[in-house]
């Protein structure tokens, strides 16, 4: 084996794989509210190819691996995915971040398939708001997958929040407090230029500086050390032991400590969210000329030369700075 090493000196371990790019949900920082350019579904890894690629990636050193989407509960065969990735040999740490819409009926099954730990996506905690930013009436459900996730022992609870200025930036105290109740890790994210409209723009970006400045009011933050390669910056509310989590995407970014590489869910290995190519590693896959040796062996050179290309930082802070044309939704996060 050999590790995934960049030219940064930066090691690949974990690996972010998009099941599908639909969702029950149409956050606007994530797609337009009449996004219908869906992948056609042949053009998705099939749950076989899937392996396949992750088998390849663990054989080089990726340990972790992280299941989003779109939204990964809407894949059907979601716990067979779960309990098929546990059973590679060398399993890697099993993570999912989803919606929490399905959970409550998916938890428990997940938890029996070997899943460990859950990240769930929720910015508001009003009815009406959550209809306005999602499109949908579906608070309830998140709140009972949040209810599920929490019986059927995952353990930390994650949840992500992406505040939005004059939407839903009056609620990080709220969410704090909330989230103290519940026994949960609050992690605020900095809204990244992501969306499908394109709509985004720095003004707009509620900053890891002002969520900061805002819970200080409130609380007493002091930070935790030992942030390792995680994203968030982790203060320990009112001495502790509960903390909350900033992620300055853009204006902390992380970069130089990533160890991320992504597989969306039509099979393209991307060293960034906002990386301009991909490796296509469907192609593989389906090349009939190819035996499974070979196909294993072209997976993994398609994962050490995305690796080899991979720029230093994701560049949000350039002037040059374009955004991908791939929605978040479609990248997976
Ligand atoms: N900026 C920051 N976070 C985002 N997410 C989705 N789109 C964006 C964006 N443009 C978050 C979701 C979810 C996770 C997958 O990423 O809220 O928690
Ligand atoms: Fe769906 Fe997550 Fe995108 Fe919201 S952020 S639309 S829940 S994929």
């Amino acid at each position: 084996m050999s590790a995934l090493i960049d030219t940064f000196g930066r090691a690949h371990r974990d690996l972010r794989v998009s099941l599908t790019d639909r969702c029950s949900l149409r956050c606007s920082y994530c797609m337009p509210h009449d996004f219908a350019a869906w992948l056609p579904s042949e053009e998705l890894l099939t749950t076989d190819e899937l392996i396949a690629v992750i088998e390849a990636a663990v054989s080089q050193g990726i340990d972790e691996i992280r299941l989003t989407g779109g939204e990964p509960l809407l894949r059907p065969d979601i716990v067979e995915i779960v309990a098929r990735i546990n059973a590679i040999s060398n399993p890697p740490k099993l993570s999912m971040t989803t919606n929490g819409l399905a959970l409550a009926k998916l938890a428990a099954p997940l938890v029996g398939a070997g899943l460990s730990r859950i990240n769930i996506s929720l910015d508001t905690l009003d009815r009406e708001r959550f209809k306005k930013l999602t499109f949908r009436d579906r608070i309830n459900d998140v709140f009972a997958g949040i209810d599920a996730a929490r019986a059927a022992g995952l353990k930390p609870l994650k949840i992500n929040s992406v505040l939005m200025r004059g939407v839903n930036d009056d609620e990080a105290i709220a969410l704090v407090r909330w989230a103290l109740k519940e026994s949960l890790n609050l992690r605020f994210i900095e809204q990244m230029p992501l969306d499908a409209g394109g709509a985004w723009s720095r003004d707009q970006m509620i900053t890891a500086d002002e969520i900061y400045a805002e819970l200080s009011k409130e609380f007493s933050l002091s930070p935790v050390a030992n942030r390792g390669s995680s994203p968030a910056e982790e203060f320990y509310i009112d001495g502790g032991p509960a903390v909350v989590g900033i992620i300055g995407s853009v204006t902390r970014p992380f970069c130089g400590d990533c160890d991320r590489v992504r597989l969306t869910s039509d099979g393209q290995i991307r060293a960034c969210l906002f990386s301009m190519t991909e490796t296509d590693t469907r192609a593989i896959l389906r090349n009939r000329d190819l035996t499974n040796e070979q196909k294993r062996e072209s997976l993994v050179k398609a994962f050490h030369s995305t690796i080899e290309a991979k720029l230093p930082g994701h560049g949000i802070n350039d002037p040059s700075f374009i955004q991908p044309t791939r929605p978040m939704s479609a990248i997976g996060g």
